[in-house]
């Protein structure tokens, strides 16, 4: 096994100074032809070897009866060098074909098809980390033939691949990219143990498939790594490596969908994302600072809601980082409490989906939801409209943004997009943590060094709150996201332990394997943002903590199906408890989003000019 993954790193080690060396050299019509085939005969060797290794793997299943138990040692190993194949392939397929990812190595959860559908699609993920979930099982013997069926469908897939490699354009353009994005696979979740949680190879694989070799080699294992070196010396060096190459070798983007900008140096640079990405329009061609200039004014006026007292900054207050720093926001009506709590709205723009049950995929979508509802600001868009039309400077406003005619551009469109742009305008990516990676300041403690190696670690806390933004966009491609069921409880009284009646996304879909879903929401500004958890239910780091360390919900003895927190618990100590909250307070960034209007626009109505800026409650 070992010396497979030794002789698969030199391979790619090879491939990749072949590229340099050839780089070096003066343009001649016989580079690109020179690597666009040696680029074909790594994908031919390597999809051949790994079919060789599932056959090999596939053998000994049909075999294993259960009786000598060193057999199933045999058949899991057998399955690492599986893995191992797979990881010299694994940056192509999924570069190539994007949904290869899901049938090689799907996370095994499931997923919606389609959610506009009535009765959604439930598709359950194939490949090797369902092969290690049989494998890990308490009676693999049980599961030998879905094993195989899942043996089957792999051969099957990995078969096409083979061919479609052999006629794929393989330039430099694209070799570079395909690695840049497997860099980020690799350190942004490879290195979690994300996709091997049972057979527990991740610094094996990672080696396989990276040039920090010596770095790893120097490690015996995940413990000893120091992770905050690990990113500022190697994996940002790699990275910048790949972004200065891309410079002079990739002409234009043959991967443009992600919001990560691959000319970024890293993911750490603080503009390394497209915060017009998840906009269904894209880079909005509308979009100036008109615009998110006039979103601001309404953002900020209480104008919007029926009895002009509420305003969205009512509950996203930009001195909280945009909470409101309650339990739940309070409803409509005095004294009425809604069922959530406020989140941040720092680093918005630089998600999939929306809210607690990720219902709204984009933010245009999502200020529908609040205007109109009758516990928030009870309103609608033509009384919004009405008002603000009455208002000259608002007029004025709206047509110098939109560039429209004066009687039309005031709209439930118009609005949503202003208030949506002056979101996108609050991405700041700048904390200590970021500085600090970036080898631009060296401030961190031990403390929060230690911190975030718990964090990455024996905490697990990375492998659901993905780096770089702490959320749950899944790297590299950064187009997915992922909610997850922990079972947060209703009250911290861990000794006797109540689960929170919220279904979360199981009420989305009336699905059972969603129950008590919910999105991971991102941690930057955490500090700021008490009390924690859709419900608010927790008031301190230290109970979020506590509550991970006993192995959420499932951990605590209450019955929570489908939980995708591990139970077990963490056996974090005093220390490392303490170093995590220390890490998590290094988070904090709200550089450029506190400053409100000074005024608002006048409705040329004396009461409507008495309303207060952000809202009276
Ligand atoms: C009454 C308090 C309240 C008001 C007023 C309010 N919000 Fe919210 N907002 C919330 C709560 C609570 C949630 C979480 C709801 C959920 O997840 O179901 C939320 C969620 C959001 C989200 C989703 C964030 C994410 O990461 O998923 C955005 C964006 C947002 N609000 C923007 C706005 C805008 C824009 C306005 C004004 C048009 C507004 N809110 C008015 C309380 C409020
Ligand atoms: C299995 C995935 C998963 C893991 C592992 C995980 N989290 Fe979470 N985290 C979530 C989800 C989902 C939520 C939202 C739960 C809710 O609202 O009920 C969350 C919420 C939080 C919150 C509250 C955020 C807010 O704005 O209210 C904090 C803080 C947090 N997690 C910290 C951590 C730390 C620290 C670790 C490691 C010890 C960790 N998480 C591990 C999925 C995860």
């Amino acid at each position: 096994m070992k010396a497979l993954a030794l002789k698969s790193f030199f391979a790619i080690l090879i491939l990749s100074f072949v590229f340099l060396a050839t780089s070096l050299t003066p343009v001649e019509d016989s580079r690109q032809e020179r690597i666009t085939s040696a680029f074909h005969d790594y994908l031919d060797r390597h999809s051949i070897e790994m079919l060789d290794a599932l056959h090999a793997f596939k053998e000994d299943v049909i075999a294993y009866s259960g009786i000598d138990s060193s057999a199933l040692t045999t058949i899991r190993n057998k399955f690492r060098e599986l893995r191992s194949t797979y990881k010299l392939i694994e940056p192509f397929s999924s570069y190539y074909f994007i949904a290869s990812e899901r049938n090689f190595n799907g996370p095994v959860v499931p997923e919606v098809e389609d959610e506009d559908d009535e009765r959604p699609k439930i598709e359950w993920p194939h490949g090797l980390q369902q092969m290690e979930a049989y494998l890990w099982d308490d009676n693999p013997l049980g599961l030998k033939s879905k094993l195989l069926d899942e043996i089957a469908l792999m051969d099957e897939n990995l078969m096409a691949l083979h061919i479609a490699f052999k006629t794929l354009p393989t330039d430099e353009a694209r070799f570079i990219e395909a690695m840049q994005l497997q860099v980020i696979r690799i350190f942004m979740m490879g290195i979690t143990g994300f996709d091997t949680p049972e057979s527990g190879n991740a610094i094996g694989e990672a080696t396989i498939s990276l040039l920090a070799f010596l770095f790893f080699s120097n490690n015996t294992s995940l413990n000893e790594i120091d992770f905050l070196s690990l990113y500022k010396n190697h994996y940002i060096t790699i990275s910048k490596a790949f972004s200065d190459m891309r410079k002079n070798f990739v002409e234009k983007n043959h991967y443009p969908s992600s919001a990560l900008r691959l000319e970024a140096q890293s993911v750490f640079q603080s503009d390394a994302f497209n915060r017009f990405f998840y906009n269904p329009r894209g880079t909005d061609p509308a979009f100036s600072a008109e615009a998110s200039a006039l979103g601001k004014a309404l953002f900020f006026d209480p104008a919007l809601s029926e009895n002009n007292k509420r305003a969205c900054a009512s509950c996203h207050r930009p001195e909280k980082a945009f909470t409101d720093g309650m339990k739940t926001s309070s409803g409509f009506l005095e004294g009425e409490m809604l069922t959530r709590n406020a989140p941040t709205l720092i680093n918005v723009a630089l998600q999939r989906n929306y809210f607690y049950d990720m219902r709204a995929d984009h933010l245009e979508g999502q200020i529908g939801h609040v205007l109109t509802n009758k516990n928030e600001m009870q309103s609608s868009f033509e009384s919004a409209v009405k008002k603000l039309k009455a208002s000259p400077q608002y007029v004025e406003w709206f047509r110098k943004a939109f560039k429209g005619k004066e009687d039309t551009v005031i709209s439930k469109v118009s609005i949503e997009n202003a208030i949506s742009e002056y979101e996108r305008t609050l991405v700041t990516l700048n904390s200590k943590f970021d500085r600090n990676i970036r080898g631009e300041e060296i401030t961190f403690s031990d403390e929060e060094r230690s911190g975030f190696n718990v964090f990455m670690n024996k905490g697990k806390c990375g492998t659901c709150h993905y780096l770089p933004l702490f959320n749950n966009v899944v790297p590299p491609q950064f187009t997915l996201s992922e909610f997850e069921i922990i079972g947060t409880t209703r009250t911290t009284n861990f000794e006797k332990p109540e689960l929170d009646p919220d279904k979360g996304r199981g009420a989305l879909f009336g699905t059972e394997l969603f129950m008590h879903g919910f999105k991971t929401p991102t941690l930057r500004n955490i500090a700021l943002t008490a009390p924690y958890m859709h419900n608010g239910a927790f008031e301190t780091l230290e109970q979020v903590v506590e509550f991970y360390n006993r192995g959420g919900g499932a951990g605590l003895g209450l019955t929570v199906p489908n939980q995708t927190l591990p139970p077990d618990g963490l056996q974090l100590s005093p220390v490392e408890k303490k170093s995590l909250v220390a890490f998590l307070q290094t988070l904090t960034d709200t550089t450029n989003t506190s400053s409100k209007p000074s005024k608002l626009p006048s409705m040329k109505n004396a009461l409507l000019d008495k309303r207060k800026i952000g809202g009276e409650y």
